[in-house]
């Protein structure tokens, strides 16, 4: 039987086409079901969170993998581990707290308990009370462990895997995003804080929005306002060998783009860039445009994704790992990471607070994103077997100079394809 056959949501995709999507895929249940199986627990890197979010023995930490609950912990070894959250006994949810710190993992439910490593350590009343009930005699412990996980980190980003025979961490990521990574985490880092947001859309609609420069200077007037982002300014795309990894980038004009002839210093292009193009509306904090080249390479935005749940991003100072977790076929939490380094200075610090206003839920660029997603869900009832139109920058899915392209969003789908077989 065809994949298009199982799932009708693909019958009208063409089968070597990036450039059109159906609009099915976005809420039909079987598909979903089958993203949870073959992307999400099958062979994908997913990120799970920042090293040092569990910096001793027993630090854990619990999060999603898709939808799936688990748990990361770190080992009386310091090595850090993954394990579904969800007791072997009767399925109740093992871990309740966001953070914490723990010997064993002890269910509620009826006190089964777990180690680090995920093995079933005691079972209450395994021997029954007054040499009546209790388990049988063959029942076995160690078989009823936690499903484990497979983890692997990079640069103090941690990502975990269902799956067992998922390719090396940096085999996965590729050369070029390994680099780009890398770059916004040279040092060791410190979490300044979190926000969680709760999108109305399927999973993807977001996974494609940041994906899409084209979107970034007309939906986000505040980019185009005072000049943060337009798709003139010096920058370019890269888009990974599977397809489903990226990075869009560019570096700020470095004089305003109403006085291209001023020799500008930086504060005069500061100061121009308080006031909107038509004068009607300025800043009153200057600061909020500012900041610093902190990686010595004129980069003022940088978004990259690993497909399929990771954002990291840069722009200007706020420096955010976002991670996607969808919440059924019309519900995506995004969990946003506000996070610097250890040896940030007080100013540097104060200014990434300060920046941070630009993303996340109420974010002054970002805050758009979290209403179009939705906007596609609310309208998709009647799509039937309709496609959306992905032909910006060409029919393929390479790098590209251009940022007026939708080239990174086939990327998505390209790997999508082969990973879901469809
Ligand atoms: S469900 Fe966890 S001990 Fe019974
Ligand atoms: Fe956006």
């Amino acid at each position: 039987m065809s994949a298009a056959s199982i799932h009708p949501a693909t019958e009208h995709w063409p089968n070597d086409g990036l450039t059109h999507v159906p609009y099915g895929l976005y809420n039909d249940e079987a598909i979903y079901e089958r993203e949870r199986e073959r992307l999400f627990m099958g062979p994908t890197w997913n990120v799970l969170g920042l090293e040092c979010e569990v910096p001793n023995p027993g630090d854990y930490k619990t999060t999603f993998l898709g939808d799936v609950p688990v748990v990361l912990v770190r080992g009386k070894d310091g090595t850090l581990k993954g394990l579904e959250n969800r007791c072997a006994h009767r399925g109740a949810l093992l871990c309740l707290e966001r953070f914490g710190n723990a010997k064993a993992f002890t269910c509620v439910y009826h006190a089964w308990s777990y180690d680090h490593d995920g093995n079933l350590v005691g079972v209450a009343f395994q021997n029954g009370v007054k040499g009546e009930g209790g388990m049988p005699d063959d029942f076995r412990r160690e078989e009823h462990g936690l499903r484990r996980l497979k983890i692997d980190l990079l640069s103090g980003l941690v990502f975990g895997s269902f799956d067992p025979n998922v390719p090396p961490l940096e085999t996965y990521l590729g050369a070029d995003i390994v680099a780009r990574i890398r770059r916004v985490l040279p040092r060791p880092v410190k979490v300044l804080g979190y926000y969680t947001q709760t999108m109305r859309n399927n999973w993807k609609l977001y996974a494609e929005n940041v994906k899409d420069p084209y979107h970034a200077s007309i939906l986000h007037l505040f980019f185009t306002t005072f000049r943060l982002n337009r798709l003139s300014q010096k920058g370019g795309i890269i888009v990974d060998e599977s397809g489903g990894h990226h990075v869009s980038y560019s570096e700020m004009d470095k004089k305003p783009a109403n006085k291209p002839d001023e020799a500008a210093g930086d504060s005069d292009y500061e100061a121009a860039r308080l006031r909107a193009d038509d004068d009607s509306i300025g800043l009153k904090e200057p600061a909020l445009l500012g900041g610093r080249d902190e990686f010595d390479d004129g980069i003022t935005l940088q978004i990259l994704t690993v497909f399929p749940n990771l954002v990291l991003q840069q722009v200007r100072n706020s420096l955010v790992v976002r991670q996607i977790v969808p919440k059924g076929l019309d519900r995506t939490d995004i969990v946003w990471t506000n996070y610097g380094f250890e040896d940030d200075d007080e100013e540097l610090a104060d200014l990434r607070l300060m920046q941070s206003n630009f993303i996340g839920p109420a974010g002054y660029i970002s805050m758009e994103d979290g209403a179009v997603g939705a906007f596609v869900q609310r309208a998709l009832p009647g799509t039937g077997g309709e496609t959306s139109v992905v032909m910006m920058g060409g029919d393929g899915a390479a790098s590209q100079e251009s940022r007026a392209t939708e080239t990174s969003i086939r990327g998505f789908w390209k790997a999508y394809r082969t990973m879901m077989d469809i």
